[in-house]
């Protein structure tokens, strides 16, 4: 099978410039898209094919579109950030890329390849770049995504796939700047067990997570902290962001059990964390261990992460049984560097001696 080339079909109803500038001004996040995006098409017996780079529009779906009902659906989230010299460069879409093909493997669906991965964003935010925010921590937000195309309610794995890229410009994921995040313990909903599809990015396992989401907002809190689904103590992960626990220059993420999405930001941290001096590892941790270690004050900071949400502190904890606050409530020193150095990398305010850059 060959791989086949992107096909450019330019929008012809692009939107002004004028009305783009006044969206960039202020772009929330995953509101506003781009005049484009990338679709290829995969067919059982022949492939990847038909790549093309089209207007933006809307998608026609036959009802008995097996996606609607089985969900064999995947995506994947990465951002192209305007560096000092004016090009743009994505941060880790080889990642990504292998991220996505983990996640094909796990609901039984075609993988793409990687540089078809790359190639995709890369075209479609050539074909964008007035879209790539100028400066500061905004960025173009990439969601490459992954569907069944095939029509019938048979359950198996469908045997047609469409890809398609689509770009939304993105400011920040919390609005309202640095500001520390509520999180509710869940200990009443799972997210995912293991053997489950808790490592894979799949819309089920997001749809899953709402009725938690909506009874940490009940309780009050912004986010929600999965558990282990065996013992219900041992912390995963948030929403659509990772952990880490912070002891003095020590800091600590959850182990990945199979359960919890193998986050990209979290993998570079362990290493931006080391370049620092910082001592930084993977354990499990509980519940217990995090109020105790806040009250005894070993437990110095908490903060999560993710490409959306980059790196937010974590300032108060709330279960049915417990609530306190993490260190001060206040944006801790350990995460606040750390941030810095994650978005002055990505902005390429600083070198990237890891080669995670891909400049387009
Ligand atoms: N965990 C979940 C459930 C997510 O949806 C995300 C976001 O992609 C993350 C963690 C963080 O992953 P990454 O750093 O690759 O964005
Ligand atoms: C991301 O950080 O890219 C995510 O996918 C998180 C959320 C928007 C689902």
């Amino acid at each position: 099978m060959t791989t086949p080339t992107i096909e450019l079909k330019p929008s012809s109803t692009p939107l002004s410039a004028a009305e783009r500038d006044a969206i960039l001004v202020s772009p929330g996040f995953g509101r506003h898209f781009t005049d484009h995006m990338v679709t290829i098409k995969w067919t059982e017996g022949r492939g990847w094919h038909d790549a093309e780079l089209v207007p933006y529009a809307p998608l026609s779906m036959d009802p008995a579109n097996m996606t609607l009902h089985y969900a064999q659906t995947i995506f994947e989230g990465l951002k192209a950030y305007k560096q000092p010299d004016g090009t743009v460069a994505t941060f880790r879409p080889q990642a990504n890329a292998e991220r996505f093909q983990s996640s094909a493997r796990r609901m039984a669906m075609p993988e793409l390849p990687t540089e078809l991965f790359i190639a995709a964003c890369d075209a479609l935010i050539k074909q964008d770049r007035a879209w790539v925010p100028d400066s500061g921590e905004a960025s173009l937000y990439l969601r490459p995504f992954m569907f069944a195309t095939e029509v019938g309610l048979g359950v198996r794995p469908a045997n047609e796939f469409l890809f398609i890229v689509i770009a939304s410009p993105a400011g920040a994921y919390f609005p309202g700047g640095v500001k520390p995040v509520s999180v509710w313990l869940s200990e009443e909903y799972v997210r995912a067990a293991k053997g489950g599809t808790g490592a894979a990015k799949t819309g089920g396992n997001y749809a899953a997570s709402l009725v938690a989401q909506a009874q940490a907002a009940e309780h009050g809190c912004d986010q929600v902290v999965w558990l282990d689904a065996v013992e219900h103590r041992w912390i995963e992960e948030m929403g659509g962001m990772n952990l880490y626990f912070v002891y003095g220059d020590r800091i600590v993420t959850p182990e990945l059990t199979g359960s919890l999405l193998p986050g990209i930001t979290r993998d570079s941290l362990l290493t931006i964390a080391r370049d620092l001096g910082y001592t930084a590892e993977e354990g499990r941790i509980t519940t217990e261990d995090w109020k105790r270690d806040n009250e005894n004050g070993t437990l110095t900071e908490v903060f999560a992460c993710g490409t959306a949400a980059v790196i937010t502190p974590v300032g108060s904890v709330k279960s049915e049984r417990a609530n306190w606050t993490q260190g001060n409530g206040e944006p801790g020193e350990v995460t606040m560097k750390l941030r810095k150095a994650l978005l002055d990398l990505q902005t390429g305010h600083n070198a990237d001696t890891h080669g995670w850059m891909h400049q387009l």
